[in-house]
């Protein structure tokens, strides 16, 4: 098969690493792959912070309910909404274009034999408050979601399969 569509059929969401660090040109690749991404009128309303320092993957893993696994991850990149990039599209579209992103990101990390997984921040604002304090974002930036990233602690894990007839439709509904 092809290798993209293998890619994207067998990346599934990795909640468990090893505790093993991410080299850091794998890391730079796995935000440029993120940075590939379409977004409206190319506007690119977005902006990444990688995460290394142990201290704040543990302080965001220990505040945030449900990204818990960052204590074992190698690193996490928050993927950031820019609302204000430019007058017309950022706003509208900041969570479809960053939703892109995220997308690309969770890919690259799996093409490169990492795990990863999108846990939510934005709309919960509680959680947003939380990661703006802790990584200093302004306030006009919008931290969407953290993706931790690790070396998977179970090399078997498998992808669900979530092919369903029921949800597509030929021409008409
Ligand atoms: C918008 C969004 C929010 C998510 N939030 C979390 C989360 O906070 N914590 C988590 O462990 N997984 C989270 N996930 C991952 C989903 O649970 C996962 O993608 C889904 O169960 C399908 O599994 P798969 O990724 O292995 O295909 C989120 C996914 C999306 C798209």
């Amino acid at each position: 098969m092809n290798s993209l569509i293998d890619m994207i059929l067998t990346r599934h969401s990795v909640r468990q690493f090893t505790g093993e660090l991410i080299k850091k040109e794998d890391l730079d690749i796995i935000v440029k792959a993120g940075m590939a991404a379409p977004s409206a009128c190319n506007v690119q309303p977005w902006a990444f912070i990688i995460v290394t320092e142990r201290n704040i993957l543990d302080t965001l893993g220990q505040k945030l309910p449900f990204a818990k696994m960052l204590d074992k991850a190698g690193a996490a990149i928050i993927v950031c909404g820019v609302p204000d990039k430019d007058k017309q599209y950022a706003k509208k579209f900041w969570t479809v274009d960053c939703s892109a992103a995220t997308e690309n990101i969770l890919l690259a990390a799996h093409a490169l034999a990492y795990g990863a997984v999108w846990t939510a921040v934005h709309p919960e604002e509680d959680r947003i408050a939380i990661v703006r304090k802790e990584c200093e974002i302004p306030g006009n930036v919008v931290p969407l979601n953290i993706i931790p990233i690790g070396v998977p602690a179970n090399a078997n894990a498998k992808a669900i399969d979530k092919y369903k007839s029921d949800n597509i439709h030929y021409d008409r509904w």
